[in-house]
């Protein structure tokens, strides 16, 4: 008897149905899976018949063939354990074919029947709502990731024994209902308030532009200044994530397996500081199943390096096309997929190995030409592609001992999240969602200068011989300090702030 479950694959992040063939017919026992499995889904065969024994079932002692169709697209990981059991049921009877219809099944199993977590839910479930499948059999454990699918019925299976009692109509599992409340979740983690880093206004307001814009900083400055610091305090002034902002990161989390067990849901902008010693597809993503890196980990938040040139070369310039096409697209013999990789760059870096070259009161001991080899490690392109070059120097013993707090990050976000709200206005019938994201069209007709700022920028050009990424570049970031202002106008004001932030030291 043939029997056909509904599945799904997952291809970068997006799900694919993968319908789940299970041919039951005389002959040797034996289960055979074809539909270009991977490791893990041929060894599907060892568990699903373990896991039908130990569930008071009866494994048919035929010949089985389960194809997973259609037969182009990779399948990988154990999801397809649940599908598979519940045909091989079906082709023996043990279960009903009208009782999988318009439902879609996956997860892994244990060799006692239980059900066990499988990545990428999120997807699958959006994936089943979309094809209007009505509903979806989950792994109990990841039911409230599913349930973030309005419309969707979701029910949360434990056992397989629970679940052929259901499909068999004896006792019927409960849809889940999802019990989360957003506003219970934890706050962010950030190191400091904003209003315990003393001095470093000028750094402090940088970040605020770079959170209100989506624009990119590097920070420089002897040890000890607080670079680090003030990045690690930067998740206090980011703005909140608008709901297909969350479900697109969450997803991305789904898929690498990285959501927190005890919430589904990525609520807060991420935060992503890798080490230095990070491979080139840690950071970019790759392998040999593409998983997402940290560029991706860390859409629609902050992506932060600190001690910039000791990251290697090559991983540093991996970071260059994804940095001005928000994308990161990965090429395997088996075809192409897409991460999203829409992210704040935040560097920090000493200006040369001893870390002083530069600073008013300590000697520096680098020869010239150390200093301009350690600066040469992070390429002319990358460097072109920073808004905002920020020096951050040594805080004096005054400022540091100084009781008064500063601005409070609260405050300092409540204008990071007005100048957002105006540029969703701006952005939105377009798939934008702040000014760093605008291309040369949209940066034509909304950065607007008048002559006297047409004159700024021509000098400017001339004298920090900028490219015209970089001309663009400050076009966008004196949108965004106009929009932080409240003004509708680019003023001088606001463009001369922008230039300013251009870098200027050169060894
Ligand atoms: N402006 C500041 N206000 C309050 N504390 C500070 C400030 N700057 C530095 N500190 C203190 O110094 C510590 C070290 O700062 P941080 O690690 O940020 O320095 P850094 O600039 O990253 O140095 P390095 O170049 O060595 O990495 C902080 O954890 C904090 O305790
Ligand atoms: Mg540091």
């Amino acid at each position: 008897m043939l029997a056909k479950v509904t599945s799904c694959a997952l291809v970068g992040l997006e799900g694919v149905i993968v319908e789940v063939e299970v041919d039951t017919s005389r002959g040797m026992p034996s289960l055979v899976i074809v539909g270009l499995p991977d490791a893990a889904v041929k060894e599907s065969s060892e568990r699903v018949r373990a896991a039908v024994k130990n569930s008071s079932l009866v494994f048919p002692g035929k010949r089985i063939t389960v194809n997973l169709a259609p037969a182009d697209i990779r399948k990988a990981g154990p999801s397809y354990d649940l599908p598979i059991a519940v045909g091989v049921l079906i082709a023996s009877e043990q279960a009903w074919p009208q009782a999988v219809e318009d439902a879609l099944f996956v997860g892994e199993l244990s060799l006692d029947g239980s059900v066990r977590h499988v990545n990428g839910i999120l997807p699958i479930a959006a994936l089943a709502h979309q094809q209007s499948i009505r509903r979806a059999f989950v792994p109990a454990v990841d039911a409230p990731e599913a349930a973030l699918i309005d419309g969707l019925e979701v029910i949360p299976v434990e056992h397989l024994g629970q679940l052929v009692a259901h499909l068999q109509g004896l006792r019927s599992i409960p849809p889940y209902e999802s019990d989360l409340d957003p506003s219970s979740l934890p706050p962010p983690q950030y190191a400091a308030d904003f209003a315990e880093i003393k001095g470093q206004e000028h750094v402090k307001r940088a970040l605020e532009v770079a959170a209100a814009g989506g624009h990119n900083v590097l920070m420089t400055g002897p040890p000890g200044a607080g670079k680090t610091l003030l990045a690690r305090s930067m998740p206090s002034i980011l703005p909140t994530m608008t709901i297909e902002e969350t479900l697109e990161v969450t997803k991305i989390y789904s898929i690498a397996g990285l959501l927190p067990p005890d919430t589904p849901l990525i609520q807060h902008r991420p935060f992503r500081a890798p080490h230095h010693t990070i491979s080139h597809a840690g950071l970019v993503g790759g392998g040999h199943f593409p998983r997402p890196g940290e560029i991706s980990l860390a859409h629609r938040g902050v992506l932060f390096l600190d001690e910039l040139p000791e990251f290697g070369t090559r991983t540093l310039e991996g970071l260059r096309q994804p940095i001005e096409d928000r994308k990161v697209v990965i090429s395997r013999a088996t075809g192409t997929l897409t991460f999203p990789a829409n992210f704040i760059f935040v560097a920090a870096m000493n200006p040369c190995p001893c870390g002083y070259y530069g600073d008013p009161t300590h000697e520096c001991t680098c020869s010239l030409s150390t200093i301009s080899r350690y600066q040469k490690r992070i390429s002319g392109p990358l460097l072109d592609r920073i808004d905002i070059h920020v020096e951050v120097p040594r805080v004096d013993y005054q400022k540091l001992t100084d009781e008064r707090l500063g601005e409070r990050s609260e405050a300092i976000r409540a204008r990071v999240e007005r100048a957002r709200g105006v540029q969703r206005q701006r952005f939105a019938d377009t798939p934008l969602s702040c000014n760093a994201d605008m291309g040369p069209t949209e940066v034509r007709k909304i950065c607007q200068l008048d002559e006297t700022g047409r004159g700024l920028v021509r000098a400017a050009m001339q004298q920090l011989q900028m490219s015209a990424r970089a001309f663009h570049r400050i076009l966008k970031l004196s949108r965004t300090i106009a929009d932080l202002a409240g003004s509708e106008r680019i003023e001088t004001a606001h463009l001369a702030e922008a230039i300013q932030y251009r870098p200027r030291r050169v060894v």
